[in-house]
């Protein structure tokens, strides 16, 4: 090998040995500090006013102050989860319990989520679906007719047990579907967009209709505010 051609090959060697190491560990401190802040900027999480909900006229006071605490409860119990969570991450230590929270944090998660799905979903206007909407026109191709899809919502709705029904759109396959959903994670379709739920854990409804599930479903399937399932459909 000529002598110039020689020293350039030490020189490459020479820049590689000195630099890359820097680097490599800026690139792994970085990931680093990023799992420290493994939740980003927007915890904790503050809950969230509905006067749609608040102005309901068809579930009492009483009811709806107790259902919005129990959401206000949540929001407050994921944020406790999150800071628990995240002084593990810092320390670097993890242990079962570590574990046992990253389980839990679905559930709280999901209980914070789904409950702002639910009263985002009614209205005390009188919304109905109109038939030119593409919520409407799906409902029919899916499920053969609006009364249809409103049985099977119902007969969901009666599974004993306590969680949620939800209608879902899995842009994919470009189907809907009524689901289940146990507690607050067990039944959720990966990849679907839930478009309206309906909270059948007894809290939702016990203070006003006692046992008469059945009632309360078909007085919250009266109040579904369809502007928004169909804006949550084109989103
Ligand atoms: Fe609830």
């Amino acid at each position: 090998m000529p002598e110039d051609k020689k020293v350039d090959k030490l020189r490459r060697k020479f820049l590689v040995s000195t630099f890359s190491l820097p680097i490599f560990s800026l690139i792994l401190s970085k990931k680093d500090a990023n799992h420290k802040r493994s939740f980003g900027d927007d915890f904790p999480y503050k809950a969230r006013h509905f006067k749609n909900f608040e102005k309901i006229r068809v579930f009492s006071d009483n009811l709806i102050r107790n259902h919005l605490k129990i959401y206000q409860d949540s929001v407050a119990s994921l944020n406790t989860l999150i800071k628990e969570i995240n002084s593990f991450a810092n320390s670097g230590k993890f242990s079962l319990q570590y574990y046992e929270l990253k389980r839990r944090f679905s559930y709280d998660f999901n209980s914070v989520k789904l409950h702002e799905i639910y009263f985002e979903s009614v209205t005390k206007d009188n919304v109905y679906l109109k038939e030119d909407w593409e919520i409407f026109k799906r409902i029919k191709r899916d499920f053969g007719s609006f009364e249809n899809w409103k049985s099977n919502f119902t007969d969901l709705g009666m599974i004993r047990g306590v969680g949620w029904v939800a209608l879902c759109y899995d842009k994919l396959s470009d189907k809907l579907f009524n689901i289940w959903i146990d507690e607050n994670f067990s039944g959720i379709l990966t990849g679907c967009k839930i478009l309206l739920v309906m909270d059948v854990f007894e809290h939702s409804y016990q203070i006003d209709y006692g046992i008469r599930k059945k009632d309360y479903i078909s007085t919250f399937i009266k109040v579904i505010d369809w502007r928004i399932v169909e804006k949550r459909l084109s989103e």
